[in-house]
């Protein structure tokens, strides 16, 4: 795009938007969340509106060949069953862990830093640069506007959450406190119908490969396999999670299930056992962004276009409801009403074929309108009406108005017969706009499936709509399937807060690279806080009340068109990407034996146990001393093995420890398993091998490794040694100050066929974003500079609405200088394309 050029104004100061009436409770800012006590660490999760009660299944004797009755109380609802439906479970409470902040003041820092590259660069655009599109915009034709970004009082933080809905959505009540606090959930699950395309192996591509052996891939396949039943596995997995939104939502809340033909009427029976059927609200049909599917099993059959929204309210009476409206000349459907035309002279008729197809503009000066009805179901305004020449009365009805307000309304020329009654002339351009109903068949725009970031996306036009008419700016949304994260964008383009979880790290990785990327445009509020809404887009309304009152016309804001400060760009909130907390992730899955009198050793051990026998088959497990847990011994080696604790890192002790334990026992190499590891133990297993004799290796144990399913598939892929990224760190003199510079050279994949790893450099295509924290505190990664293989991230091309050059959005391999914080220490994550996230720390000297 050519740059437009501008006078330059004087570049405003930052200002921000806060949530300000939210007080939430919320984990502390590094570090871990403090579990509940041992008792409140499983919950039982009630799955019962009273259907237990109302059933009984009576057995009949073999060899009787009388039908089955089911024996009722008729009060209940009719409801479905499905095998193994319960009516409570045992559901382990977990704490969120955060991992990483994308913190207000950081992102006020790389507006400021965008803002002074643009000033300073006139020619090309720095590469490969998180807000490389925003120094751009700035750069190129709006330096004056304002960089904006909204965001929340300290006690809120939107969340991008990795993790299973199910404890999440649990975490989230038991821990967050967030139960009757959320506005808005919008779920989009897996269809139930083939458990193989939801998911995506690779951040960059939404082609999936079988071959490539990668755990994602594994993670679902486990996944699936716990879907073993088939559509009775997928109505107790819905089932569970749609109890737990019901617990999150707000008197006032509202709830969205997308789904296609295929289980619309399973789901719609399970909402409403859930819900209540008096709770339930609509089914919107809407259109598909990515054009028609065959019916299941058959591809000559009709086609299907459409998927639904199943919308149930926490509850009806109480329901926050805002309603949208399209535009006339938007939407073409509804148009059918108004067929008439009123000519100049006052002649009115039918409009022509042509008028109504749109072949042929109505003649100038002339009006569309519909015959309206005049009545109304109040019979107060009974009166004979006599109006060319003839008398009507409404009977057993009443008039919409009085006998002066009809006078008016004739005055006017609104009425006009029709048979034996008398309608009202309601012109189309009286309002511009029409009330949306529950068919949306706008939302299909061509163009979406080149867009595609995720294997399976809903367009963002379904989702901000469902946001607009049920929440308000500030309100918190939930979406427990973020997928590549279109809820999360939709609520931070609308102001909302939000919250977002998905099993899968590509999953999270694309939508953390969604978000960041984009700009979004800037609304005006009315008194300069989100709580206090927006100001909106209005369009007049010219009503009959207003005709027969001499009223000015009814002014209707277009609740889902904020009015744009168009002095301002925004960029993406803060928010922060959290995990459940890893240490107890045993009890959720039986591996703690819970008989009275079994305290925490006993725990410990038996999660060891797991752990070293998932490791190696042949571990024998030693006595409950020293660090040396588990021995592992053939003809060819006598292996040590090390657990580090399901609360922490391994730490650097922990290694010498474990080494010194296993030399005094004659062993010579040691394998330390753990979740995390301290950010120094590189060097210290160097140091112990540099002395001789004893060889150690740091293993990771992946996130998902006690996940269900995932323990019966091979245990061997559960496992990777801890390789770390390779860095560079040189400073670089700037005028007085020394400043440090970061290079990526190289990341670390395993291959799992293998069992290797091996390393690619930074340029081979296998990064798919890396991130430098300037001033690591040694707990929370802090994102201060971003980095993203922007080349197949189509997305950016539109948020910047320019023709790009595909090199400009080349990974960059060098940070931006900076200078050394008070920590003395910097930290590197790099994801790569499959979603493996791996952190390297340096200290600064
Ligand atoms: C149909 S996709 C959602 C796509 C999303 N609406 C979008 O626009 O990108 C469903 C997502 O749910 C995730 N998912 C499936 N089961 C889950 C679970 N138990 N917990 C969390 N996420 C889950 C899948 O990994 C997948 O990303």
């Amino acid at each position: 795009m050519a740059p437009v050029p501008r006078t330059p104004k004087a570049a405003k100061k930052v200002t921000r938007y806060t949530y300000d009436e939210i007080k939430e409770p919320r984990t502390p800012e590094t570090g871990h969340t403090p579990l509940l006590p041992a008792d409140e660490q499983v919950v039982a999760l009630p799955m019962d509106n009273g259907w237990s009660k109302a059933i009984h299944v009576g057995k009949l004797p073999e060899g009787d060949e009388r039908p089955v009755v089911v024996d009722m109380d008729p009060t209940a609802d009719p409801m479905l069953f499905w095998a193994g439906k319960r009516n409570r479970r045992e559901v382990p409470v977990l704490p969120l862990q955060r991992n990483e902040i994308v913190s207000d003041s950081r992102i006020a820092q790389i507006i400021a830093r965008a803002r002074k590259t643009a000033e300073e660069q006139s020619g090309a655009a720095r590469q490969g640069h998180l807000f490389a599109d925003l120094e751009k915009t700035l750069r190129e034709n709006d330096k004056g506007k304002r960089v904006e970004f909204y965001t929340h009082e300290e006690g809120w933080k939107n969340k991008l959450i990795c993790g299973d809905s199910l404890h999440v959505m649990e975490s989230l009540l038991h821990y967050e406190k967030l139960g009757g606090k959320v506005q808005m959930i919008y779920i989009d699950p897996p269809y139930g119908v083939n458990y193989n395309t939801n998911f995506q192996q690779r951040v960059d591509s939404t082609n999936n490969d079988d071959s490539e052996q990668v755990d994602d891939v594994l993670t679902i396949k486990a996944f699936r396999d716990t879907w073993s039943l088939g559509i009775h596995s997928y109505l107790a997995y819905l089932s569970e999670r749609l109890f737990l939104c019901r617990a999150l939502l707000a008197e006032s809340g509202s709830c969205f299930v997308q789904i296609s033909d295929d289980n619309v009427h399973t789901l719609r029976v399970l909402m409403d056992e859930v819900f209540g059927g008096d709770n339930f609200v609509s089914q919107v049909t809407f259109w598909k962004t990515s054009g028609a599917s065959s019916p299941q099993g058959r591809t000559d059959a009709l086609a299907a276009t459409c998927d639904y929204l199943l919308w149930y309210a926490r509850s009806k009476p109480a329901l926050k409801y805002r309603q949208l409206y399209t535009l006339k000349d938007a939407g073409r459907s509804a148009d059918a009403a108004y067929s008439w035309l009123e000519l100049p002279s006052g002649e009115r008729r039918p409009l022509t074929d042509d008028e109504r197809d749109g072949l042929l503009p109505p003649p100038p000066g002339s009006h569309v309108f519909t015959r309206a009805d005049l009545t109304s179901q109040k019979p107060t305004t009974v009166f004979d009406l006599v109006f060319e020449g003839r008398t009507f009365n409404p009977l057993p009805r009443g008039w919409r108005t009085t006998q002066e307000g009809m006078t008016k309304l004739i005055a006017k020329g609104r009425l006009t017969v029709v048979g034996k009654t008398i309608r009202y002339v309601q012109y189309k351009d009286d309002f511009p706009a029409y009330p949306i109903t529950h068919l949306w068949d706008d939302t299909g725009i061509a163009g979406f499936t080149s867009d595609k970031r995720y294997v399976v996306y809903t367009s963002p036009k379904v989702v901000l709509r469902a946001i607009a008419m049920t929440t308000s700016p500030g309100d918190l949304v939930l979406d427990p399937t973020c997928g590549s994260g279109t809820t999360a964008v939709c609520a931070e383009q609308l102001g909302r807060r939000w919250i977002t979880c998905d099993t899968s790290r590509v999953a999270i990785n694309v939508a953390r690279q969604w978000l960041l990327g984009r700009t979004f445009e800037h609304f005006k509020t009315r008194n300069g806080r989100l709580s206090g809404d927006f100001l909106y887009r209005t369009v007049d309304r010219v009503t009959l009340r207003s005709l027969a009152y001499d009223l000015e016309p009814e002014r209707v804001e277009l609740l889902d068109q904020p009015e744009v400060d168009k002095d301002a760009i925004r960029v993406c909130g803060p928010f922060e990407v959290m995990s459940l907390g890893r240490y107890s992730v045993e009890d959720w899955k039986g591996y703690v034996v819970r008989e009275p009198g079994i305290g925490e050793t006993a725990k410990l051990e038996n999660y060891i146990e797991v752990v070293c026998r998932l490791y190696r088959k042949d571990a024998a497990i030693q006595g409950a001393t020293g660090l040396v847990h588990a021995v592992a011994e053939n003809e060819r080696e006598k292996i040590a093995i090390s657990v580090g604790p399901l609360s922490g890192r391994v730490t650097a002790k922990q290694i010498n420890d474990a080494v010194q334990d296993a030399l005094a026992s004659g062993m010579l190499e040691v394998h330390v398993l753990g979740w995390a590891f301290e950010a120094n133990v590189g060097e210290v297993k160097s140091a112990l091998e540099k002395r001789g004799k004893v060889k150690v290796e740091l293993i990771l144990i992946r996130p998902d490794t006690l996940a269900e399913g995932l323990k019966a598939t091979q245990p061997e892929l559960l496992f990777s040694p801890l390789a770390l990224p390779d860095i560079e760190v040189a400073a670089v003199e700037s005028g007085k100050e020394r400043q440090v510079l970061v290079t990526l050279n190289g990341v670390a994949l395993f291959d799992r066929k293998r069992r290797t790893t091996e390393y690619k450099t930074a340029d081979s295509g296998y990064v798919s974003a890396w991130y430098l924290d300037e001033d690591y505190d040694g707990d929370c990664f802090v994102d201060c500079q971003m980095f993203f293989d922007f080349k197949k991230a189509p997305n950016i091309k539109a948020a910047l609405k320019a023709e790009v050059d595909p090199e400009e959005f080349a990974l960059k391999l060098n940070s931006e200088p900076f200078p050394v914080r008070s920590y003395k220490r910097i930290a590197v994550k790099v994801v790569d394309v499959y979603g493996n996230e791996s952190v390297v720390v340096k200290e600064l000297d």
